[in-house]
């Protein structure tokens, strides 16, 4: 048996021994759908400078808004067209199994739910990219509408209801993490029984954190990620390669392939 394949069967005799697995998700999981991560050669942060998408500066000038709208526009769109993938689709996989106590993604792209996961197992620690808020008056707008104002030459949406200014509902640098999702994240990883981390270089806080809690709290944590991350050393179990085809072949192993 391959290195890996001992890895594999680790990984699955982990699950099998398992009664609530918390899969925990970044970028790295939505990249075989078409959708780039962040800190990868040709991700988003190697193309726009992060600095300019705080959310201080967001709110405090036009030019700020047009250059975020700009950046969101190009992004939205292989958002929009993303189709689930192997990976997403075994996380699916262990919630039909009844080993899934949640989902607990940074992603913003709502693929997770698209591919069939109960959407109240699905705990979104950086909000959503598929609907947009006044931050004024808080009226909601789906982005796909406001795509089609950028599309149609619009630089900086504004609301229709008050002229407020209008931004994703997603959480930005300097921006508060949603306090709900947050404490309940932090309160199930000091729960479950297994924590797996797909596709995230674990750099962000305090997302990252959440792994670390699980494991101090006497769960196993495994790490599925292309790339070593900042945490790859507490980690029980490490499998660098990709999250499609690694979940696939445990979820294979797990059902007696
Ligand atoms: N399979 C496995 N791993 C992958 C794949 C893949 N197909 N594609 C990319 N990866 C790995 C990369 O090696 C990288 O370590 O996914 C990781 C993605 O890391 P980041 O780009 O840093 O994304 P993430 O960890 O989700 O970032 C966290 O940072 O900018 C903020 O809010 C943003 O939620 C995001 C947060």
């Amino acid at each position: 048996m391959s290195n890996l394949e001992e890895l594999i069967q680790k990984v699955a005799d982990l699950i099998r021994q398992s009664e609530k697995v918390i899969v925990f998700t970044g970028a790295g999981v939505s990249t075989e759908s078409g959708i780039p991560d962040f800190r990868s050669p040709g991700g988003v942060w190697q193309k726009y400078n992060p600095e300019d998408f705080y959310y201080q500066k967001f709110i405090s000038s036009e030019e700020s808004r047009e250059k975020y709208w700009k950046m969101s526009r190009e992004f939205y769109e292989p958002l929009k067209n993303a189709q689930p993938n192997a990976a997403h689709r075994s996380i699916v996989e262990l919630e039909k199994m009844g080993k899934l106590d949640c989902v607990i993604t940074q992603n913003v792209d709502n693929l997770h739910q698209r591919a069939g996961n109960s959407p109240e197992k699905v705990i979104e620690l950086h909000g959503t990219a598929i609907s947009v808020s006044c931050l004024t008056c808080r009226k909601k707008y789906a982005r796909e509408e406001i795509q089609s104002r950028l599309l149609r030459g619009v630089r900086v949406p504004k609301c229709d209801q008050c002229g407020g200014i209008l931004k994703p509902d997603t959480v930005s640098f300097g921006q508060s993490m949603p306090p709900r999702e947050t404490e309940e994240a932090f309160h199930r990883a000091r729960n479950c029984d297994l924590m797996i981390v797909i596709g995230s270089s674990l750099a962000v806080q305090p997302a990252a954190a959440i792994p670390l809690e699980a494991r101090e709290s006497g769960a196993k944590l495994v790490i599925i990620n292309r790339d070593p991350t900042y945490h790859d050393s507490y980690a029980d179990v490490v499998i660098h390669g990709s999250a499609g085809e690694v979940m696939s072949k445990i979820l294979n192993r797990l059902k007696g392939g």
